[in-house]
Formats: C-alpha cells, sequence, structure tokens
C-alpha cells in the first residue's frame, strides 16, 4: 500500500485542490485563481495521489527553459510523509527529460518547512528579494540546477 502517484492538474481536481488549501501562505491561492493557472500557457500544475486520493499540488510555470516553482502544498493531516519531496523529484525529473536547466523560486523568509524541503532537494539560497509580500516580509531566492548542457560545449553555430 501507500500507493503514490503524480499527475498534472485537471479541471476535475479543482474541489480537492482547493480542499489540500495552502495553511498559512496568505498567498490567496482561492479556486479562481488556481482555474486562471489551468488556463495559461505557460502554467503546468501537477499534483500527488496517496491511494488514489489527490493530497497535494504543485504549481509552476515553464519559461524557456527555466521551472518556476509558485507553491506546493500537502495537505496537513499528510505531511511529513515525504509527498511533497516526491512530488517535486517527479517534476524536477520530467522538467530535466524536457530540457530545463535550472528551477527558481521565492519563499517567505519564516517559511521554515518550506524552507527545509527545497534544501532537501538540493536548492540553494541566492538572494532575498526585500520585503516581497504584502505584509512586507522578505522572500528568500533559491535556486537548482537541474540538468547543464552548456558544459558539454558551445552550441552548434
Ligand atoms: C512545505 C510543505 C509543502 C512540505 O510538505 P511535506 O509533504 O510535509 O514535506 P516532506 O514530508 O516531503 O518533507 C521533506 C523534507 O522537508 C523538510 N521539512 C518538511 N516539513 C518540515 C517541517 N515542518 N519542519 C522542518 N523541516 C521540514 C524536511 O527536511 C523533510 O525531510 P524529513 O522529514 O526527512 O526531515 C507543507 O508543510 C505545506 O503544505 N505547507 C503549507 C504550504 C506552504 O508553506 N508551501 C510553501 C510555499 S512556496
Amino acid at each position: 500500500m501507500n500507493e503514490r502517484r503524480v499527475r498534472r492538474m485537471t479541471e476535475a481536481d479543482l474541489d480537492a485542490v482547493v480542499e489540500v488549501g495552502g495553511g498559512g501562505t496568505r498567498e490567496g491561492w482561492d479556486r479562481q485563481a488556481f482555474a486562471d493557472e489551468l488556463a495559461s500557457a505557460v502554467a503546468r500544475p501537477w499534483v500527488i495521489e496517496l491511494e488514489r486520493e489527490l493530497v497535494g499540488y504543485l504549481m509552476t510555470w515553464r519559461v524557456a527553459d527555466e521551472l518556476q516553482i509558485l507553491h506546493v502544498a500537502v495537505r496537513a493531516d499528510q505531511r511529513r510523509a515525504g509527498l511533497a519531496q516526491d512530488l517535486l523529484k517527479h517534476v524536477l525529473a520530467h522538467e530535466d527529460t524536457d530540457g530545463a536547466t535550472g528551477a527558481t523560486l521565492e519563499v517567505r523568509r519564516s517559511n521554515v518547512p518550506a524552507r527545509a524541503l527545497y534544501a532537501s532537494l538540493g536548492f540553494t539560497v541566492v538572494g532575498e528579494r526585500r520585503r516581497y509580500y504584502q505584509d512586507g516580509e522578505d522572500a528568500v531566492l533559491m535556486t537548482l540546477f537541474i540538468g547543464a548542457p552548456y558544459l558539454a560545449g558551445p552550441p552548434s553555430p
């Protein structure tokens, strides 16, 4: 048992996604915001299921060769079981195969669980954005190199 599955989010997931909630991120991810992402050309929203039940989601944008991570959440009663890590690992591997060379994100300075999650995946702090959030809190900027095609040499003319 403990069957986990990562797949892309669809309209049919919206109720379950809203139920997962963001648990204190204060970033205003309501039903409409998720629906807007589903309709966006750059958005790549994902979900993770546990025993066929949706228990987490990951909102990303793919912009050129960069994956931008907007938001990740796991249902409060399923946290600390490696679900967010599994979800992110799956998506990072998928993006690697699809030519992404890096991933970036902003996270609240005070969000210890999220910062630890990203660090556990190899993300490093590369900067900060002062008073980035509406309530005045700073954002920490984190980056992960996914693949490095430039190491193979300069592109052919
Ligand atoms: C952040 C969040 C998505 C983590 O989800 P999760 O499924 O519980 O995370 P995982 O179980 O995969 O944790 C992986 C690693 O992250 C770190 N981590 C996760 N939660 C942590 C916590 N509460 N405190 C410290 N470290 C934590 C640990 O290193 C953990 O590995 P370990 O359990 O072996 O020590 C979840 O807490 C959540 O939904 N928070 C509310 C939404 C949010 O803040 N999202 C981020 C905004 S960008």
